[in-house]
């Protein structure tokens, strides 16, 4: 089943081509990245009017190349939400339209489900790829599990091969959903049942790491700003503050969730004692020093809490539970690094960066489990709230 994925909720036009739920056909991706980086920030009716521009020809142009017409093709995926409402639209209406005059089925995607179910999908190479670490089952990493990261090629089918590779993760796995727009930890039961664990009250990761740029004068898109300034930094120069657990959070519900916003401050504040953004930029150590604790205190809060959700998540018997880590963030070398310090034998998974970040084969990939009866739904809207695919409950009142 040949299922074309449109992905338009934040500032990424893209279109995918999967077969069968996991084997990319094509992931092609337009950054708006260049379009909005002297706003230091997304600009919505800038996405908007790309999204409008770009979309149809990217379509036309992704069909062309692979060689794939209508008549191939068994459904129409789309993001529904959340993002931004504007962008949004665009790709609902379109996938509505081309859904209907082409008698296709329609399927609406929530997109931090679909990050959280990327790991399933093939790289656009054909192949399956996934940087495993730590381990608990060598299904997944293979001998010599623990220690470092391994590129693990689970199997590259010949281009009209069908063989599923062996899933990357097992059921019930914690996913920790780290972008610009999400940070959140969720309980992955299966593709259409998520609960979520933890979110963030305020900033999120990527958003942090975005904030942070800014404030010391890096520039747009921060995080990989940030992680190549950190290079060589000393993580430990600088003293800023790290998240509460739960469990000494006075128990209350919803200990496990995220705040960044005083990690923002803190920042600043350090910032401002070593003479502002000009001063730092004339000491390129204090600047590599500064980011490198930054960095290093996001990945900590991440981490530390991804073991309390993973604890949480642990079936007595059972192997322990894998954590995947999804999203623009999960691109980051630090977080990597900092899995063996903070989650000593755990099976962590990080899909290839170009399914991290925002793309449309994560999209038809989910959509592939979420097909239904078929037909287009005319009244679909875009839902720029939308909530996950389960009951949200509050993880950190079973610690107590
Ligand atoms: O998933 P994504 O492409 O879009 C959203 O859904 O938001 O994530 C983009 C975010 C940005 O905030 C960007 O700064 C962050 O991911 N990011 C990184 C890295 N690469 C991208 N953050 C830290 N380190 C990186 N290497
Ligand atoms: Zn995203």
């Amino acid at each position: 089943m040949l299922i074309l994925g449109i992905e338009t909720s934040c500032d990424e036009t893209a279109v995918a081509l999967v077969h069968d739920g996991w084997r990319c056909v094509a992931n092609d991706v337009a950054s708006q990245v260049k379009l909005h980086a002297a706003f230091g920030g997304v600009v919505p009716e800038t996405a908007s009017r790309a999204h409008l521009r770009w979309l149809l020809p990217m379509i036309d142009a992704t069909m062309d190349r692979c060689g794939v017409t209508w008549d191939d093709i068994d459904a129409v995926a789309v993001t529904r939400g959340p993002g931004l409402v504007g962008a949004l639209l665009v790709g609902v209406e379109t996938a509505k339209a081309l859904a209907w005059a082409r008698r296709k089925p329609l399927i609406a995607v929530h997109h931090v489900a679909a990050h959280l179910h990327s790991p399933f999908v093939s790289a656009a190479d054909g192949s399956y790829r996934l940087i495993t670490l730590g381990g608990d089952d060598d299904a997944v990493t293979g001998p010599g599990a623990g220690i470092a990261a391994t590129e693990t090629v689970m199997a590259i089918p010949a281009p009209d091969g069908d063989t599923l590779p062996a899933p990357p993760l097992r059921y019930p796995y914690v996913g920790l959903a780290v972008s610009g727009g999400h940070t959140s930890l969720v309980r992955v039961d299966a593709p259409d049942r998520m609960t979520v664990m933890a979110e963030t009250l305020d900033d999120a990761a990527g958003e942090a790491f975005d904030k942070f740029a800014k404030i010391i004068g890096l520039g747009y898109p921060g995080g990989p700003l940030v992680e190549a300034t950190a290079r060589g930094g000393d993580p430990a120069r600088f003293a800023l503050p790290r998240p509460k657990l739960a469990g000494s959070a006075n128990g209350r519900p919803g200990a496990l969730d995220f705040s960044f916003s005083g990690l923002k401050t803190a920042a600043a504040t350090v910032l401002r004692g070593l003479g502002g953004p000009d001063a730092l930029a004339a000491d390129p150590a204090l600047r590599a020093d500064l980011c490198a604790s930054f960095q290093e205190a996001v990945c900590e809060t991440l981490l530390r809490k991804a073991a309390v959700a993973l604890a949480l998540t642990d079936t007595p018997g059972a192997p322990p539970t894998q954590l995947a880590v999804v999203g623009g963030v999960a691109c980051n070398g630090r977080l990597r690094e900092a899995v063996s310090r903070y989650l000593p034998g755990r099976t962590v998974v990080f899909p290839p960066p170009e399914l991290c970040t925002d793309n449309a084969a994560m999209i038809a990939g989910l959509a592939y489990h979420l097909r239904g009866a078929g037909g287009c739904d005319l009244t679909l809207d875009a839902d720029p709230g939308m909530e996950f695919p389960a009951v949200p409950v509050a993880a950190a009142a079973a610690i107590d």
